[in-house]
């Protein structure tokens, strides 16, 4: 087993520190390796985390990313579950890893159909002030967790309890569904037998599972936490409204877990070398026309859940460091740096400035947000790296040299070290940097 920092590491997260598809996915698969346990803690299908091994592309939405290569997989409570769509991906991952096992929360929500198509209904409404959602039910289902109105993990192998937790879900929503096809007794009759029938296949993974986490650190097991989406689409932290429905920041591993943060040894932090996002909202940075139609294309930058082509942007020094600040990461994992090399020239936003001053915070009004202007720098891009150096410990100097001056330029502006740096889609396009 290959220990990435020693001993001190026996528990660490992998958050995203942008809009999410920063290439967490790839990070938690080059780890997991180290790792006994791999565990989710929130968000559903609308993360879409790939990994790419010899034995060809996988495109995670529930399972951990770690789950081809670790022992355990945990799918904590702070999760929401679409136990349909569960069930193709472990039976995926099942042929790559068949010792693995597999513990799904019983408090975990249950992601219907319904919740879908809710989920379309409610952006209707928004209009103007749509979100651009994933459209994948995630918001409702919070919103019905909160309601208290919910169906847990815990509830649909009693297809009478599901019945009557679907009828009640209804009533709730009635105003939005009446002109859908779950208006329809029989539809949502329809719905309740579908999930029940998975629930037959699931019922031997549901779990009390922050007792099952808390038992394998006890029995001296090592446990890597996997985030969905990014500090920029937390409710509370991110670009509200554009954000998604549960907390993607490191604290929420706590309440998503039960599994305490004050014992998490590490939290690494994934930033793509520029940033993307799909969906509506802010982005300070971003760029347009041919240069975005560059990037996109270099970077293959097309959502995993929905093919949306995905907006694209320099990276973002004011919101890393926030970011940095608000997961309390200790180190950096860059992503990307291949893509971003193939330009000629390569900027990076040091400041934003807000009515002629500079300013050393990010409005999250969207008003102002809006009205803030990016200071640049520039550096010459780096082109393609050697992969005689792929997969290995390095020291930062056997990078490129105008590649070394670009991540040590970021390094200084955020105040932390980049210690893992991806070049590539495969699993060993990663290195390790030593200091
Ligand atoms: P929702 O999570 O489907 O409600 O979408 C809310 C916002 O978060 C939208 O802008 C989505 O595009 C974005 N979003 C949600 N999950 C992800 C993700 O895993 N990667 C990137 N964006 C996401």
């Amino acid at each position: 087993m290959v220990v990435p920092n020693g001993e001190g590491d026996r528990t660490a997260a992998v958050v995203g520190l942008q809009f999410g598809d920063e290439g967490k996915g790839k990070i938690t698969d080059y780890l997991s390796g180290s790792y006994d346990v791999v565990v989710r803690f929130n968000g559903g299908t609308n993360a879409g985390h790939t990994v790419v091994t010899d034995e060809g592309t996988f495109k995670f939405h529930l399972l951990p990313s770690g789950s081809l290569r670790t022992s355990y997989v945990v799918l904590g409570s702070g999760m929401v579950i679409d136990p349909v769509s569960l069930i193709p991906e472990i039976e995926i991952v099942k042929k790559i890893n068949p010792a693995l096992k597999i513990m799904i929360s019983r408090n975990a929500h249950v992601v219907t159909k319904m919740h879908r198509q809710i989920d379309v209904e409610e952006e209707k409404i928004r209009s103007s002030l749509m979100i651009g959602t994933t459209a994948q039910g995630i918001g409702p289902t919070y919103e019905d967790k909160y309601a208290r109105t919910g169906i847990r993990m815990a509830d649909i192998s009693d297809l009478n309890v599901l019945r009557e937790k679907i009828e009640t879900m209804y009533r709730m929503h009635s105003n939005l569904l009446s002109g859908t096809e779950f208006s329809d007794p029989s539809k949502r009759e329809d719905m309740a037998k579908e999930i029940n029938g998975a629930a037959q296949k699931l019922n031997g993974y549901l779990d009390y599972t922050e007792l099952a986490i808390e038992g394998l650190y006890s029995q001296g097991k090592r446990i890597l936490f996997e985030g969905a989406q990014g500090v920029f689409l937390d409710p509370d932290f991110g670009f509200y409204p554009f954000v998604t429905s549960s907390n993607t920041i490191s604290a929420s591993i706590y309440t998503g877990t039960g599994f305490s943060l004050r014992k998490v040894n590490r939290i690494i932090g994934v930033a793509k070398a520029y940033v993307s996002k799909v969906g509506e909202g802010p982005f300070p940075t971003e760029v347009t026309g041919d240069l975005a139609k560059q990037l996109r294309d270099l970077g293959g930058e097309y959502g995993t859940t929905t093919g949306r082509p995905r907006r694209v942007g320099w990276l973002d020094l004011p919101m890393l460091k926030y970011a940095v600040r608000i997961d309390d990461v200790d180190e950096i994992a860059i992503t990307k740096v291949d893509t971003l090399g193939m330009l000629d020239k390569v900027k990076v936003c040091r400041q934003y400035v807000l009515d002629g001053k500079p300013i050393d915070y990010i409005p999250r009004d969207m008003d102002t947000i809006k009205r803030v202007q990016p200071v640049y720098d520039e550096f010459d891009g780096w082109g393609q790296i050697s992969d005689s150096i792929s997969g290995r410990k390095i020291s930062i100097e056997q990078l490129p040299p105008r590649l070394v001056r670009y991540i040590k330029y970021v390094e200084e502006q955020v105040g932390k070290p980049i210690g893992i740096i991806s070049m590539g889609k495969e699993r060993n396009r990663t290195v390790r940097i030593i200091k």
